[in-house]
Order: C-alpha cells, then sequence, then structure tokens
C-alpha cells in the first residue's frame, strides 16, 4: 500500500516528503482553506509537486460537467501532472468519462459506498477515494466500505486504484493495509502517529547508552 499526505500544508508536506515514504499528495477545497488565504493556490500546488516529486490530486469546485472539464484543462495547462480531482455526482461521472477518454487522470472523491466505487471505475476513474473517517462520525463502520470495496475488486479486477482516504487514526491505516487498499491518504499527524513506538524509543536509548559505556570503557 503506498501512502501519500493528505494536506495542503507546505511544511508537514516537506516534512513528510523528507521521510522518504510518500508517494504523492492528496489536497481538496476544506484543506486549501485551513493555508493562508492570500496564498496563491496555483503556486502552493506547484511547490507541493516539487516537494513531493509524486502524484497530486487537485479537485475542481464546479458541480456541472462543462465547467469540471474547463477547470480541469485550465489546472492541466499550469500542472501538466495533475491528477483531477472530482466529486462523485452525475456530472462529475461524465467529467470523469471525458477526461478518461482524453488519458487525462481522475480522482473520484466523496465515496461512501462499494457500490459508488464500481459506478466510478466504470465511469473510468484512475482513482477511487474511500472516505471512512466521515463514515465512522456518524456511526457507520468506514473501514468495511474499505474492505468491501477491495473485495469487490479482487473479484472483478477492476483497474482503478483503490484510495483510503479520510484516515483519522494509526487504526484506520492498519486495516486499510489490510484490506488491500492499494493508497492510504493520510493526514501527516497520524503518519508520525502511526510511526511512534515506545519500544523503538527506549531500544534507540538502551542502544545509544550502551555505546557510550563502551567507549567511556575504552577511554575514547
Ligand atoms: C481525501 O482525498 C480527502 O481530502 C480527505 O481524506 C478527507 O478527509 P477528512 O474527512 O478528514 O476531511
Amino acid at each position: 500500500m503506498q501512502l501519500y499526505v493528505d494536506s495542503a500544508n507546505l511544511a508537514d508536506i516537506r516534512a513528510a516528503a523528507a521521510l522518504g515514504c510518500i508517494s504523492g499528495v492528496t489536497t481538496n477545497p476544506s484543506l486549501l482553506a485551513k493555508e493562508d488565504p492570500t496564498l496563491d493556490i496555483k503556486e502552493l500546488i506547484l511547490d507541493i509537486h516539487r516537494t513531493i516529486g509524486g502524484h497530486v490530486s487537485v479537485e475542481v469546485v464546479s458541480t456541472d460537467t462543462d465547467g469540471m472539464l474547463r477547470e480541469a484543462d485550465a489546472i492541466l495547462e499550469w500542472f501538466p501532472d495533475a491528477t483531477i480531482k472530482i466529486p462523485f455526482i452525475p456530472a462529475g461521472l461524465s467529467a470523469v468519462r471525458n477526461l478518461a477518454n482524453r488519458d487525462i487522470p481522475t480522482n473520484v472523491t466523496l465515496l461512501f459506498t462499494a457500490n459508488q466505487a464500481v459506478i466510478a471505475a466504470n465511469a473510468g476513474a484512475t482513482y477511487v477515494s474511500v472516505f471512512l473517517g466521515r463514515l465512522d462520525d456518524i456511526s457507520t463502520d468506514g473501514v468495511q466500505a474499505v474492505r468491501d470495496t477491495c473485495e469487490i475488486w479482487d473479484v472483478h479486477g477492476y483497474e482503478s486504484q483503490i484510495i483510503a482516504a479520510s484516515i483519522r487514526n494509526p487504526l484506520h491505516l492498519l486495516e486499510c493495509a489490510k484490506a488491500g487498499a492499494h493508497i492510504a491518504t493520510v493526514p501527516y499527524k497520524v503518519l508520525l502517529q502511526s510511526m511512534k513506538h515506545p519500544l523503538t524509543d527506549s531500544g534507540l536509548k538502551s542502544f545509544l547508552d550502551d555505546h557510550a559505556k563502551m567507549m567511556t570503557a575504552k577511554g575514547a
């Protein structure tokens, strides 16, 4: 399972990129709105891409097909490597089909069921983003939606990549990896939480203490 960072915060993305384990970034209008409103969105996205060097999903905000396609074309003019993120609404599906026919990668967002993912895959989505945290927020098992999607992918061999999105904690990450999601997009904070283990910290401390003792004994 590949790891993306779900963020528009350049400091977090830089820190995540430095770890060497991140293959992409997903953004959305809400993540962008959390950043300094004076920032130029184009420049920020290009900076993110320069930092991460891989996948960057950029979301459209139109709700009609023509508007989405105009936005996609405009984004691709200044950022030809963009993956166009499109909401799962009927107008969005038509836009996905149009972009797929032109070999332009798309990430269909705001999916909450495996059925929605199947429909997006049939429209030609390159990526399908299943939002599990928001399902948990309304007392519905979000991981199960990812499991169902992965099970269907195993049966039918759909080519779209499954992105586990709206990940809120390390257990979400673990369960999505076990389910077989191709990608998990995680907030930087969850990435750090997932790296942390007290035995790693205490183990390193013992190694360093023992090394220091040995050096002292040698008179080094
Ligand atoms: C993914 O593409 C979305 O941007 C994201 O995962 C949404 O997460 P949230 O539910 O924490 O806002």
